[in-house]
């Protein structure tokens, strides 16, 4: 069975972006492959985070893996920093990738951006990455089309290890999907949609309230014309709408397209609210069961411990390679 591994930032609310780009996209493999989807708490400290709001999120984020579909039987579901060889692998792993190639990181360079300080786990933040990913012989890797790059180097490191040591890593491939990959910005759909984001109305999260999308999809950007048309290039904020609303619902861009013909974007925007709100009020429903079921703390210690035993074959493999003494 190939093996799937994925995670997301417990950092704020998740949004459709990332339930778009990623999340909903993991249900997909559940019951093909051997998936292993984490929290990746210890990378959401690159950048600081309230602990108080980070133990919610953490908390939150698992509860929300389970209501969009995850089944804990079928999948492991666990939080990175559970899972000691994570933090292992990376020193190693960092002791084998170049200055250079993390200079060249544009994520890195976008999140310090304008920033006084910046820690060096945000500069390392790819190679903590590249060992969630290898050691667990990941082959496929659902990730939105942010994370290509850090995908492209992890591969890198592999390879380059695998080259001076012997076979040692699976070499990973990441599943970007071709539509949805990137969702934008409400209030600019030049620039993806994104939690940092601090206008509310950038984005719309899982856990909005019906009232929140409906004002966050009327306000959101378009252009000065009144045609329901895909076209990324001249139309970027109508064209982020018609793929959310076709994800969605299912319904093509063409007979999108032919269903507001003439009608302006008022009847468009009414009609997108509904699909949002249709998809998400199930999730939440049962995002708010799991939540006072208690179940969480028992799936991700459960899944904790399947990490664990996973991901210490690969890790004992990497140190004897490397020639480390073990008793
Ligand atoms: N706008 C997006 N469209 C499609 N996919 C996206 N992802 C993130 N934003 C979009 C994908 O979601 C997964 C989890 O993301 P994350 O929380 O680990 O990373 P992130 O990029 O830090 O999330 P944000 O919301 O973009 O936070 P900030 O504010 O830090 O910029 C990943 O697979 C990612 O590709």
């Amino acid at each position: 069975m190939k093996r799937v591994l994925s995670g997301v930032q417990p950092t704020s609310e998740i949004h459709l972006g990332n339930y778009i780009g990623a999340i909903r996209r993991f249900v997909d493999f559940q019951d093909e492959m051997d998936c292993f989807f984490c929290i990746v708490d210890l990378h959401s400290v690159t950048v600081p985070q309230d602990p108080k709001d980070l133990h919610e999120n953490t908390l939150k984020l698992a509860a929300l893996y389970m209501a969009v579909g995850l089944d804990p039987k079928k999948v492991t579901l666990f939080v990175q920093s559970h899972v000691p060889a994570h933090t292992e692998l990376a020193w190693l792993l960092q002791c084998n990738t170049y200055i250079g190639e993390l200079n060249r990181m544009t994520q890195f360079k976008d999140k310090s951006q304008g920033k006084e300080t910046v820690t060096t786990g945000l500069y390392t933040y790819p190679v903590l990455m590249a060992a969630d990913i290898l050691l667990y012989d990941t082959n496929y890797v659902p990730v939105g089309e942010d994370q290509k790059q850090h995908l492209e180097l992890c591969r890198d490191i592999a390879t380059r290890f695998n080259n001076k040591y012997g076979n040692t890593f699976v070499i990973p491939e990441p599943l970007i999907a071709k539509f949805g990959a990137r969702i934008m910005s409400l209030d600019d759909p030049t620039s993806k949609m994104s939690k940092s984001n601090e206008n509310k109305h950038s984005k719309i999260n899982l856990l909005d309230s019906p009232s929140k999308i409906k004002k966050s999809i009327m306000k959101a950007v378009t252009d000065s014309e009144s045609q329901v048309r895909y076209d990324l290039e001249n139309k970027p904020g109508v064209s982020n709408l018609i793929t959310i609303y076709n994800i969605l619902s299912g319904i093509s861009i063409e007979n999108i397209e032919k269903k507001y013909e003439g009608m302006g974007y008022g009847a468009f925007k009414k009609d997108l609210i509904d699909v949002v709100v249709s998809t998400l009020e199930p999730i939440q429903q049962k995002y708010y069961d799991i939540v006072e079921s208690g179940e969480v703390e028992k799936v991700l210690k459960e899944g904790a411990e399947k990490a664990r035993e996973a991901s210490n074959k690969v890790l004992n493999e990497v140190k004897k390679k490397m020639g480390f003494v073990s008793f």
